[in-house]
């Protein structure tokens, strides 16, 4: 399979700037515009009204799609979800009872770990959906039911059209549990629907903040470490964005919930110690000033991801704030994903590392 770089310089540039387009045709897969519904196929394996709760399991930044997928089908569909990271769920024997929902999230559909897992729901009783960007994979062959996400080949070691397609089908399922489960109405699933069919548009509009980033990349490029915070779905990105600049740029980031500095990582910061902060303005907005309060009073340079409405109501002195399209609280994820991809990239591209092929990574994680 050829694959080129178009005119970016590495394939990550690319691939960060196809999702408007890819998201939009795994949307036309898993959305009826017409009906504004959610589409999933009518024969599924599972009842999504006989669930008690469903096990996520995946590695890396799959998993940290599965993390936001936890605070949808709980809003949404008030389903509760289990989520583990493969390699510490294969091993742990989680008891589970039979006719449960396991879904599994591979880019690849090759990673040993989450295959393990797969394997263990099956023995358990469990129905397994897969979320998966390559049809063909063992992972998708071995589950009752494929949802693949239709991002085309993710050739970057650091996934990035995997993620925001990941998230695409999840949030679909989502809704489509919510609206089985009678939790959504139809009139709930079709102000959900109208969001979700905005994203391409609106991560179109996000891309903008790119010659910002780059320059805010230059000074990122010099910390020795750096602070990720996010709460309710930021966080998941929080973890995702400390990933991502670990991966490529070999720089030293930790994602934590903005709740948890108090309990131990405010104690890192000082001067030197750069805190990114994703706070779109939604219902815990405030929550999150506050702690970014508590890290102005001790120094930290924040870097705000927020939107207009954010940037306004934020009382507090950021060194930059990078101001994303205003939208539903619910496509955030999808959205501010692409400023944490962008500053990874472009922090990775200043200092010169091998942004598609990082030292030490392997796209596919086939061994244990
Ligand atoms: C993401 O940037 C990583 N390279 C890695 O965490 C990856 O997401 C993980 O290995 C899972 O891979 P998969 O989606 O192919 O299963």
């Amino acid at each position: 399979l050829m694959v080129d770089k178009g005119n970016h310089r590495h394939f990550m540039a690319k691939e960060i700037h196809e999702q408007p387009e890819v998201v939009g045709h795994t949307l036309a897969r898993y959305i009826d515009f017409t009906g504004e519904t959610t589409k999933l196929p009518e024969d599924l394996p599972f009842d999504w009204t006989k669930l008690s709760r469903v096990v996520i399991c995946a590695c890396g930044t799959a998993y940290l799609a599965g993390l936001v997928a936890k605070y949808w089908f709980e809003r949404y569909a008030r389903l509760p979800v289990d989520i583990d990271i493969a390699s510490e769920f294969r091993y742990r024997e989680m008891p589970l009872d039979k006719g449960g929902l396991a879904i599994m999230i591979s880019q690849s559909g090759e990673t040993a770990d989450t295959l393990a897992a797969l394997r263990y729901c099956k023995g358990e009783g469990q129905t397994v959906a897969s979320v998966v960007n390559v049809p063909e994979s063992t992972i998708a062959r071995e589950s009752h039911v494929v949802f693949p996400t239709v991002a085309g080949p993710e050739i970057g070691v650091a996934s990035t059209k995997a993620f925001t397609c990941q998230l695409t089908v999840l949030a679909c399922l989502a809704l489509a549990a919510g609206r089985a489960r009678g939790v959504l109405s139809p009139d709930d699933e079709k102000t959900l629907v109208h969001a979700l069919a905005e994203v391409p548009r609106l991560m179109a509009a996000a891309l903008r903040v790119e010659p910002q980033i780059e320059a805010l990349a230059k000074t990122l490029a010099k910390a020795p470490d750096a602070l990720y915070l996010g709460r309710g779905t930021s966080y998941p990105l929080a973890l995702e964005g400390a990933l991502k600049l670990k991966e490529i740029s070999y720089i030293h980031a930790e994602g934590y919930a903005a709740g948890e500095l108090k309990h131990g990582p405010i104690a890192l910061i000082d001067e030197t110690m750069p805190v990114i902060v994703i706070a779109p303005h939604d219902q815990i907005f405030d929550k999150t000033v506050s702690n970014m309060q508590e890290v102005a009073a001790r120094g930290g340079r924040i870097i705000l991801i927020t939107d207009a409405k954010g940037a306004e109501a934020a009382t507090v002195d950021a060194a930059e704030t990078i101001v994303m399209p205003s939208m539903p609280a619910t496509v955030t994820p999808l959205v501010y994903a692409l400023p944490i991809q962008l500053l990874a990239y472009h922090t990775a591209v200043f200092m010169g590392t091998d942004v598609d092929q990082p030292r030490n990574l392997a796209k596919s994680v086939t061994v244990e």
